[in-house]
């Protein structure tokens, strides 16, 4: 079973005025210039999915420049039922207010919470930009998981709303305070420690979990030149929220000096390291610091083909695989690989500035249904042959 994209349809969203264009079929294909609309197509796929933009910045930029708000309605088949998401963003334009709000419903009905949207359409993103999941800091690291998370486990984005909301409090309460009181300070700390059990909790057996199916894929890419480990490192090595909460408790005096939380999951280190790495580890030869461009872009992707494969194990459906410009970035082995990976998977739509680079994958896959849309001067038509 996968999930399909039926329709898009797109209203004030980047360059596009208004926009409707029909998915039905497993692979899809966008060819158009640079800078013609063909991200922004999957990055708005992407915020009906996650409800944020996978290019990193807010809803305000994806607003057309002059436009009040953005909207974005996609249609799409799941476990056998059609289901149709929207998701708006701005003012509304029918009501007097003027502060920027997000609307969201699920079949005409409204929905009020991110958590109850967020994670019914699964896609899975492939961009150049991924490398920077692995070759920047641990913050990068700890988001790629966050977001999966909480689009794989209900309760997960909740309890790391709750987390940095109490975040922000005990670091407010730090910067402002050289005396805190310890009744708040304690009531902060059990909040955070109950949120942050459950998401280190989570984090821990997932990335357990995680590994194998990233390192199978590694391998396959590179012919099995390149072995990374997954290693989570936690700042709390709790087991309980208890354990959590006395860990804080402890680190309050330094915190206090810091002016800043030094522990918690907000802190954790998930290191990729070579295998086997035995002695040299005091070294820390991470990936972002001993890997070669290609084996970064490698691991990048393999990355996201383990995302593939862990939703669709959690999930029990082929989350839909939003694939942006990653065929032109890889040498003609890679490229081999990743779309032999393309032949097990549900439905993608494949974004691409020249033909030439999807030919050999037309010619390879004749047995399924293909559109393919040419994208000049924000009109879209269907070219197939
Ligand atoms: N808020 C906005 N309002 C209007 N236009 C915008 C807005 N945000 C971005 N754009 C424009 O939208 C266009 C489409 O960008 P997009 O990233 O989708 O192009 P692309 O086809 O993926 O290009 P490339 O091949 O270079 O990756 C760009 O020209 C950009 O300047
Ligand atoms: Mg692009």
């Amino acid at each position: 079973m996968h999930q399909q994209l039926l329709k898009l349809e797109l209203t004030g969203f980047r360059t596009y005025e208004t926009l409707s264009v029909p998915l039905e079929a497993e692979v899809v294909f966008f060819i158009g210039q640079n800078g013609a609309g063909k991200t922004s197509i999957l990055e708005a796929i992407g915020v009906a999915s996650v409800l944020r933009s996978f290019r990193g910045g807010n809803d305000r930029d994806m607003i057309r420049f002059g436009n009040p708000f953005y909207s974005i309605t996609v249609d799409y088949s799941s476990a056998g039922k059609n289901s149709r998401q929207h998701v708006a963003f701005g003012r509304d334009p029918s009501l007097t207010q003027q502060k920027d709000a997000r609307r969201m419903s699920l079949n005409g009905e409204k929905i009020n919470r991110s958590s109850e949207f967020i994670g019914r359409l699964q896609t899975v993103f492939f961009s150049p930009d991924d490398i920077a999941i692995v070759d920047s800091g641990p913050a990068e690291r700890r988001r790629f998981f966050d977001i999966l998370l909480s689009s794989l486990f209900p309760g997960y984005y909740e309890n790391l709303q709750n987390y940095q909301r109490t975040l922000k409090l005990r670091s407010a309460l730090f910067k402002s305070n050289s005396k805190p009181d310890n009744v708040y300070l304690s009531s902060l700390d059990k909040e955070l420690a109950k949120a942050g059990n459950v998401i280190l909790g989570r984090r821990i057996s997932f990335i357990k979990k995680f590994e194998p199916a990233f390192q199978k894929y590694v391998a396959l890419i590179s012919g099995s030149r390149d072995q990374w480990r997954i290693v989570y490192r936690p700042t709390i090595l709790a087991q309980d929220e208890r354990n959590y909460f006395q860990e804080l408790e402890k680190n309050r005096s330094k915190d206090l000096r810091l002016r800043q939380t030094t522990c918690g999951i907000h802190r954790d280190q998930i290191a990729f390291l070579p295998e086997p790495a035995g002695s040299f580890e005091e070294q820390n030869p991470d990936l972002s610091r001993i890997a070669s461009q290609g084996q970064k872009r490698t691991a990048a992707l393999a990355l996201k083909m383990a995302q593939y494969e862990l939703t669709r194990e959690v999930r029990g459906e082929r989350p839909v695989l939003l694939i942006d410009d990653v065929l032109n970035e890889l040498d003609s082995t890679r490229r081999k690989h990743f779309i032999h990976f393309l032949h097990e998977i549900g439905q993608a739509l494949i974004t691409t500035t020249d033909v030439d680079s999807i030919a050999a994958y037309l010619a390879e896959r004749k047995d399924i249904r293909t559109l393919i849309y040419k994208i000049e001067d924000n009109h879209i038509t269907l070219t197939n042959p």
